[in-house]
């Protein structure tokens, strides 16, 4: 089995110097981090083949001599390069991923500059990435696709290599839903669908899964049950994996000679002053300038620390090319200039700055030297400067000082945590960390590099890869319970020779069409049925159940939630059984409406008030009132609000139903209750027992429809149960959708 990795950038870019190509390695968490993975797979890894890197080689390539750099890379992983001309590059890197979807998912919804253009040009690039790696695709890879400059590859993927397992990641903070429903409908509703074409989305907290799922719920009005989604016919997982470091190659670092010695040099020639550490991407997000005015207010606030302190600002270009990091750069600059000189003296400079990025030995030696870390993003994904500075210290003194909007404050709590913005915050903490005792600081290290060392990058790669596994396995196991076309072959012939035969059919799912899952707000000039009991059968299926009713052989029940009259305006012209209110009334053709036994109705008078109440507080949600049911829906209501109040109704129901023989059943858009005992299974079995067939095929699409597959003699030759949709079921057979299970009963109607 081989691993795929797809990212923008490859770990290392293509640079020219004096009109010659040369590499060098990419800037960033997610290139170094991966590639830490990949260098060194666990020995426990399931991948027995060479992995490869996709992705893009920081210039277009101008001829094969650029391709050989790579394709001859002998390192522990190949490498693709995905060609991709200047202009489109221009248009999706600046004009969309950095003009879009970087500000706006870092909350700075005022720096967003959408064209339609440039969405283009984002369409457009995926499917470049799409066409260099669909190629490269062997049967069983596992491709792992990386963050928000491919969010449209996973479905793009998935429709080319179905059986594919397919992963995505996103390394920034995925942004509350009210930011990110400011994005274009066409455009928000794209970038959802794309992830949710690979099998599992992975988010670094849970804060970011949790806005992705109510954002999927509002804009496609897909619910999800403790993260799991199901996306037409497959299971889709959203979960929160916190990316990790390489722990030790930090740790190993610092503790190297060479970097002891570098570190000693940097706090002799500071005259042994305190070393304040700041380093970052320059980027608009990390905070640097809030950062810089803390540091002023610290000196001001703190006379006595000047010339006792040092802040060694390290800015590591990036993105130089567009305006506002080069304004960012040149403000900071000029603070830089204007605080030190305001403070600095002849023997003393309070900020020593540098703007460059450094190998990793002399990183470690920055983090080895300082005595803080002011690590203060206004938002970051996760920050893996914060976990490389402690994994440098390991266990050792020096105190993290750590912005609550980085990612990576959810597993850090023990650092100094500060609001970025609290200018006045960030300057007490400073004094304070430098005030910190050593014993605190070893302790507060030492638990957080335990932690950091077990929840490290090959443990967040292998925690990701673990669940994709177990998503892409309950995937194949639905698709394999999956009806084939030689078994519908022979079901076909096994009711052709049947004498007496009974089909048992669903309405909701299978014979009304799906309404559920589709939103008001995005179902743009949709009209929705009220309810699913006054929409219209197609046309298709009543020709098809009269295709079915009218052979002597065969007796058709159509069953459902829908009450008689409703019925009865549905398919009452046809020569078909009815059963009404989950089966609580039967009517055999040309036969008048018969209740198989009575029910009391006077549990509906304890419910309905609460029902009532419960759709009161929810706009949109409606109780729909049966002889012997009850039903809440929410299907025209904020979908989110409507299942935080179905979780609601259903717990004080359930209190309730003990006490009066009624059940309760939470489903899709709604919450029902039912008189215990009655249900369809019922309805089933009343018509098995009258018809005694020599062939029965239920079909049913909903979890009530399970009750019918559980009323039949056991599924064999003469009996076929069949469940609509990918799940968990006891039918004898899936079909993947309602589609499916109409084109199947048309040939055997025919
Ligand atoms: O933070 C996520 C990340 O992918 C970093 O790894 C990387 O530094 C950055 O976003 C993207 O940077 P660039 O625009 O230089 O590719």
């Amino acid at each position: 089995m081989r691993l795929v990795v797809v990212s923008n950038r490859l770990p290392v870019r293509l640079v020219e110097t004096d009109g010659r190509i040369a590499v060098e390695p990419s800037v960033g968490g997610l290139a170094t981090g991966l590639e830490a993975y990949l260098s060194a797979l666990p020995a426990d890894s399931p991948f027995d083949e060479k992995p490869l890197w996709v992705g893009w080689p920081g210039r277009p390539l101008t001829g094969l001599a650029d391709l050989d750099i790579f394709t001859g890379h002998a390192g522990a992983f190949d490498m693709h390069p995905v060609h991709v001309a200047s202009d489109e590059m221009d248009a999706f890197y600046h004009g969309f991923c950095n003009a879009v979807l970087w500000p706006l998912f870092h909350y700075f919804p005022t720096y967003v500059s959408y064209k339609e253009s440039s969405w283009r040009a984002y369409e457009k690039v995926n499917a470049r990435f799409f066409e260099a790696l669909s190629p490269l695709v062997r049967e069983g890879d596992v491709i792992w696709v990386h963050d928000y400059q491919l969010m449209l590859l996973p479905q793009m993927l998935r429709q080319a290599h179905p059986l594919a397992a397919i992963g995505f990641f996103l390394h920034i903070p995925f942004p509350s839903h009210e930011l990110f429903r400011t994005l274009p409908r066409t455009c928000r509703q794209a970038l959802l669908r794309g992830v949710l074409g690979s099998d599992l989305v992975g988010f670094h907290t849970h804060e970011y899964t949790r806005h992705f799922q109510h954002s999927v719920s509002s804009i496609l009005g897909l619910p999800h049950n403790m993260g799991k989604l199901t996306v037409t016919d497959r299971p889709v997982l959203a979960d929160t994996f916190p990316m990790g470091i390489d722990v030790d190659k930090y740790a190993r670092a610092a503790a190297s000679k060479e970097t002891r010695a570098l570190a000693d040099d940097l706090r002799r020639s500071l005259s042994g002053a305190d070393i304040i550490l700041s380093m970052d991407r320059l980027d608009y997000s990390k905070g640097i300038l809030n950062r810089l005015t803390a540091f002023e207010r610290f000196l001001r606030l703190h006379p006595e620390r000047q010339e006792k302190v040092a802040l060694m600002l390290v800015v590591v270009p990036s993105r130089i090319e567009i305006k506002r990091y080069q304004e960012m750069k040149k403000r900071i600059d000029e603070m830089v200039g204007r605080i030190n000189g305001k403070y600095a003296t002849m023997a003393w400079t309070p900020i020593l700055y540098r703007f460059a990025s450094f190998p990793v030995s002399e990183l470690a030696a920055l983090y080895a030297a300082s005595d803080v870390a002011l690590v203060t993003p206004l938002r970051d994904g996760m920050n893996l400067i914060a976990k490389e500075y402690v994994a440098a210290k390991n266990g050792g003194t020096g105190v993290l000082i750590l912005s609550e909007t980085a990612g990576a404050a959810a597993e850090m709590g023990e650092t100094i945590l500060v609001n970025p913005r609290d200018t006045r915050e960030m300057a007490e903490a400073i004094e304070t960390a430098l005030t910190m005792d050593s014993a605190a600081q070893i302790r507060i290290n030492q638990t957080l590099f335990t932690r950091l060392a077990r929840f490290d990058v090959r443990h967040w790669a292998g925690d990701f890869l673990d669940s994709l596994f177990g998503v892409r396995d309950e995937r194949r196991r639905l698709e394999a319970h999956c009806l084939s076309p030689q078994g519908a072959h022979v079901l076909v012939e096994t009711a052709r020779q049947a004498k007496r035969r009974l089909f048992l059919l669903e309405v909701e799912g299978l014979l009304l069409p799906e309404v559920e899952g589709l939103l008001l707000s995005e179902a743009k000039g949709l009209v929705l049925p009220k309810r699913s009991a006054a929409a219209d059968c197609p046309d298709g299926v009543l020709d098809l159940l009269s295709l079915l009713a009218r052979d002597p052989a065969n007796l058709v029940v159509v069953i459902g939630f829908c009450g008689r009259a409703d019925m009865e305006r549905l398919f009452g012209a046809l020569p078909v059984a009815l059963a009404a209110e989950n089966g609580a009334f039967l009517r055999a053709p040309g036969e008048d409406w018969i209740m198989p036994r009575p029910l009391p109705r006077e549990w509906l008078a304890t419910i309905l008030p609460v029902m009532q109440r419960f759709a009161s507080r929810v706009p949109g949600a409606e109780v729909e009132e049966k002889e012997h049911s009850l039903v809440w829906r929410y299907r025209l209501a904020d979908q989110n609000l409507g299942q935080r109040r179905a979780r609601e109704l259903t717990a004080r129901l359930a209190d309730l139903a003990a006490g009066l023989d009624v059940i309760v059943r939470h489903g899709p858009q709604f919450v029902e209750t039912l008189r215990a005992g009655l249900g369809r299974g019922e309805a089933a079995y009343v018509f098995e027992r009258r018809r005694q067939p020599d062939f029965t095929l239920a079909v049913a699409a909903t979890d009530g429809g399970e009750e019918i597959f559980a009323a039949l003699p056991a599924p064999g030759p003469s009996v076929a149960t069949l469940r609509v949709g990918l799940c968990a079921t006891r039918a004898s057979f899936s079909l993947r959708n309602a589609r499916s299970a109409l084109v199947f009963l048309r040939n055997l109607a025919s």
